[in-house]
């Protein structure tokens, strides 16, 4: 059985294709390399000892779609490939809506003309918008997020509900992740963004590590504990493994179909300042900072309900926030350069 991965090359793909593969599924990844190197999935096949078929292609290529369907046995898609740089999303909205969106419409094309139904959606946090009340619970209707990134998972989660619709057959799962964090445990692959890093364990990790002077803490007067900010951090490798439950569960219901949403998050909000104390506990590192103005768009806090996904899927994220530190770091010291230093 294979199972096309797009964006497979990138933070969450790669690791999701280690846990994939370790779970005996045969992976064919489609990505652009627009934000990642292939120098990833050479590292997972190394990590595994297993191989994946790799296709430099885009989402929005119909032609190269249907090459890959018609030369490999998809039976399921896990589509990680967009654009998520929430500030530059403002900046470029069209960019974001041709890939985040049009992208996910040619590929849920190419699949209906191939009869592949099984479909797992990188969806986000965001999407609870402004609205909803923490924790964010899946019966909660989608809200408005603050960027047209927001806008575009927004978008796709409608265009499954009206897929569900229009197709008896279709199987789709969005699964609305909350922070990722962390790398593999072997510090062999792991986040490397491109520039100065947008999300917080990135730029904490670059302070670290000796690139960044200092990290600016955006805000310390929100109605919060200790006034910053409140996220739902999870492991990547536990993210990864929801992946792998919420495919395990499309194969093991084989009478399911519309779309289901699950929430893929620990429960728990987590501050700027505590994530601060917690990497320098954890790795022996000093992170100078500052407290800077808030940055536009953030929520003051949030956090999941993740029981659906612990009923249904049997998953749970299991490792502490100690491990995201210590993971991060032997990623981030081990290739202070990410994947470029090959
Ligand atoms: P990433 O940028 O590391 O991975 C995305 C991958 O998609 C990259 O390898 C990139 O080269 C590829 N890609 C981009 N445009 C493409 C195109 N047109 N055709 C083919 N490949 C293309 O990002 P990530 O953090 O791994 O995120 C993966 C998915 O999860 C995205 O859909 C993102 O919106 C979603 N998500 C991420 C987070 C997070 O905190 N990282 C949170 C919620 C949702
Ligand atoms: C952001 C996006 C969200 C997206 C997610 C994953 C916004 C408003 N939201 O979430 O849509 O799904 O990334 O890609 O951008 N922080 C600092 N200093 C920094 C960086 C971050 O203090 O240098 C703070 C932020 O204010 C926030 C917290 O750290 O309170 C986490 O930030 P980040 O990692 O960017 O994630 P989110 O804002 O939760």
């Amino acid at each position: 059985m294979q199972v096309l991965v797009t964006g497979g090359a990138g933070y969450i793909g790669s690791h999701t294709v280690l846990s994939l593969l370790q779970s005996q599924y045969d992976v064919v990844v489609l990505d652009n390399l627009s934000n990642s190197s292939v120098e990833s999935i050479k590292r997972v096949e190394h990590i595994t000892g297993k191989s994946v078929t790799f296709i430099e292609g885009d989402v929005c290529d119909k032609a190269k779609l249907r090459q890959v369907f018609s030369d490999y046995t998809i039976e399921s898609v896990i589509h990680f490939a967009a654009l998520k740089a929430v500030g530059e999303s403002a900046q470029i909205p069209l960019s974001y809506y041709q890939t985040n969106v049009h992208g996910s419409v040619c590929l849920l094309e190419v699949m209906q003309e191939n009869k592949v139904n099984n479909f797992i959606f990188s969806s986000s946090a965001t999407v609870y918008g402004e609205e909803n009340q923490v924790p964010y619970v899946e019966t909660m209707k989608l809200g408005t997020p603050s960027s047209p990134y927001g806008a575009t998972k927004v978008m796709v989660e409608r265009i499954l509900a009206d897929v569900a619709l229009a197709n008896a057959k279709f199987r789709g799962v969005s699964l609305r992740y909350f922070n990722p964090i962390g790398a593999h445990e072997s510090g062999m692959i792991g986040e490397d963004p491109k520039g100065i890093p947008n999300n917080l364990l990135p730029y904490v990790a670059q302070v670290a590590v000796g690139k960044r002077d200092k990290l600016s803490i955006f805000g310390d007067d929100y109605p919060t504990q200790d006034g910053s900010c409140e996220r739902d951090y999870l492991h990547v490798m536990d993210l990864a493994q929801g992946h792998v439950a919420a495919l395990d569960w499309l194969n093991c219901h084989g009478d399911f179909t519309g779309v289901e949403a699950f929430n893929l998050g620990t429960g728990n909000g987590v501050s700027v300042f505590a994530i601060v104390n917690t990497f320098e506990q954890a790795t022996d590192q000093r992170i100078p900072f500052e407290v800077s103005p808030r940055r536009a768009g953030d929520l003051a806090a949030f956090w999941a309900n993740a029981t659906k996904a612990n009923q249904a899927l049997n998953w749970q994220a299991k490792r502490s926030l100690q491990q995201m530190m210590i993971d991060t770091w032997r990623w981030q010291s081990n290739n202070p350069n990410g994947y470029l230093e090959q």
